[in-house]
């Protein structure tokens, strides 16, 4: 962690990340032009007959992705299961609702009937993450392959994960260690363009806030016509029901996340707490006017930043045979 922690601080600094330059260089667009010149292809047509029968798939995918990234580098580690003598980290808390790894699992099964041992499971999540959100009418860019996956996955490691009630200190703290910084914070949270959470993610925020156990204790950073409209959908202790985070537009990218935003509308705490920064506050004000072709370009290069978190190349790890479960 600490090591860790360090080389991102370095990787930011201009110089280093030059020289930096040729390990990182390991990963490539065109990786696997020789060795499975149809990945994108085979991993496009699934995708579009996945998101065709479960639309609200997308989310996820693009969601499973990040966690996979902010947890041990993007290895594939989030979609392996527990054993018998570990818990992994889709078992931990903040794993909440994570779905559809059934249908990376088929996807990757294709891959491996066309190219045996060739495509790594981190290698599947990242293409099925770009074209959930190319699926959802946002942008497409360039994934760079070549990741390894890793064979361990460990649930107290998912702490790493910003949690919903997090402050502008916390979530900035937690991007810069993964070698991310302002910029790329406030426009990953773009993410939450697409996709549902559960009420009991947001409970906190409509009773009880502060416990004094009474119905105005709410989160005074949130509408208070919002707070009624999500308490008429979410009860107390409601584990269940999932409200959108984009209301109206949930299952589209674009920039009207930024817009509820500005409004204290926002599903969590750490989105609100865009507007307590200088940066982070005049991105979102901007984008919640439009600007989409520039937040297009700005998520793109932000995914295949976050898509480089601590890669495993060359030897390290292995090309899993089943994304579950390491070979
Ligand atoms: C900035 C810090 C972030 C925090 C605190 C955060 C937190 C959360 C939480 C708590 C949920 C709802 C879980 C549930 O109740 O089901 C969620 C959903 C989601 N997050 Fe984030 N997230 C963050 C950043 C990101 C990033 C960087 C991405 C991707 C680039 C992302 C993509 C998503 C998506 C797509 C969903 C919807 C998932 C679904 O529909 O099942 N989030 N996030
Ligand atoms: C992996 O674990 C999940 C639950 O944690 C279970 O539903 C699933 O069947 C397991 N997958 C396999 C292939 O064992
Ligand atoms: C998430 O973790 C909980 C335990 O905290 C576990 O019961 C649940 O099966 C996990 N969900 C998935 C999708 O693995
Ligand atoms: C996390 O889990 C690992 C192995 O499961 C254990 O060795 C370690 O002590 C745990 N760390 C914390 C902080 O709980
Ligand atoms: C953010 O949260 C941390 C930990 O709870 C706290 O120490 C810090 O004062 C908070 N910062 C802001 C700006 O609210
Ligand atoms: C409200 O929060 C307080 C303090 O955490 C707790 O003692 C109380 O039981 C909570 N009330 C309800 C209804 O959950
Ligand atoms: C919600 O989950 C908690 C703990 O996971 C459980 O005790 C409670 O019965 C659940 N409530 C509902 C309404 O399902």
């Amino acid at each position: 962690m600490e090591i860790r922690g360090t080389l991102a601080v370095l990787i930011t600094i201009f110089p280093y990340f030059l020289l930096l330059g040729s390990t990182k260089a390991q990963l490539s667009v065109d990786y696997y032009s020789k060795t499975c010149p149809n990945v994108e292809e085979i991993v496009r047509k699934e995708m579009i007959q996945i998101i065709k029968v479960a639309p609200s798939l997308a989310a996820p995918f693009l969601r499973m992705h990040f966690h996979d990234c902010f947890v041990r580098g993007c290895d594939g580690s989030v979609l392996l299961n527990s054993t018998k003598t570990n818990v992994a980290e889709r078992d931990a808390i903040p794993n909440l609702s994570l779905r559809g790894f059934g249908a990376i699992e088929r996807v990757k099964a294709k891959l491996e009937a066309a190219c045996p041992n060739t495509i790594s499971c981190a290698d599947v999540l990242a293409l099925m993450a770009r074209d959930s959100v190319w699926l959802s009418k946002g942008p497409t860019w360039p994934v760079w392959l070549g990741r390894r996956d890793g064979r361990i996955s460990i649930a107290n490691e998912t702490h790493q994960l910003p949690p919903p009630q997090a402050n502008i200190t916390e979530l900035i703290q937690m991007f810069s260690v993964k070698g991310l910084d302002l910029k790329d914070l406030v426009v990953l949270s773009g993410a939450h363009t697409i996709g549902t959470a559960k009420c009991a993610t947001i409970s906190d925020r409509l009773y009880n806030f502060t416990g004094l156990d009474n119905l105005n204790d709410v989160d005074p950073f949130m509408d208070k016509n919002y707070i009624d409209k999500l308490r008429s959908k979410c009860s107390p202790t409601d584990n269940t029901t999932l409200i959108e985070m984009d209301p109206g537009s949930y299952k589209t990218f674009d920039t009207s996340y930024y817009n509820y935003v500005v409004k204290r509308r926002s599903a969590f705490h750490s989105d609100w707490a865009l507007l307590t920064d200088s940066f982070t506050r005049a991105y979102v004000l901007k984008h919640a006017n439009g600007f989409e072709s520039e937040f297009f370009q700005d998520f793109a290069d932000s995914m295949i930043k976050m898509g480089n978190i601590d890669v495993l190349t060359g030897n390290q790890g292995e090309i899993r045979k089943k994304c579950y479960i390491v070979n």
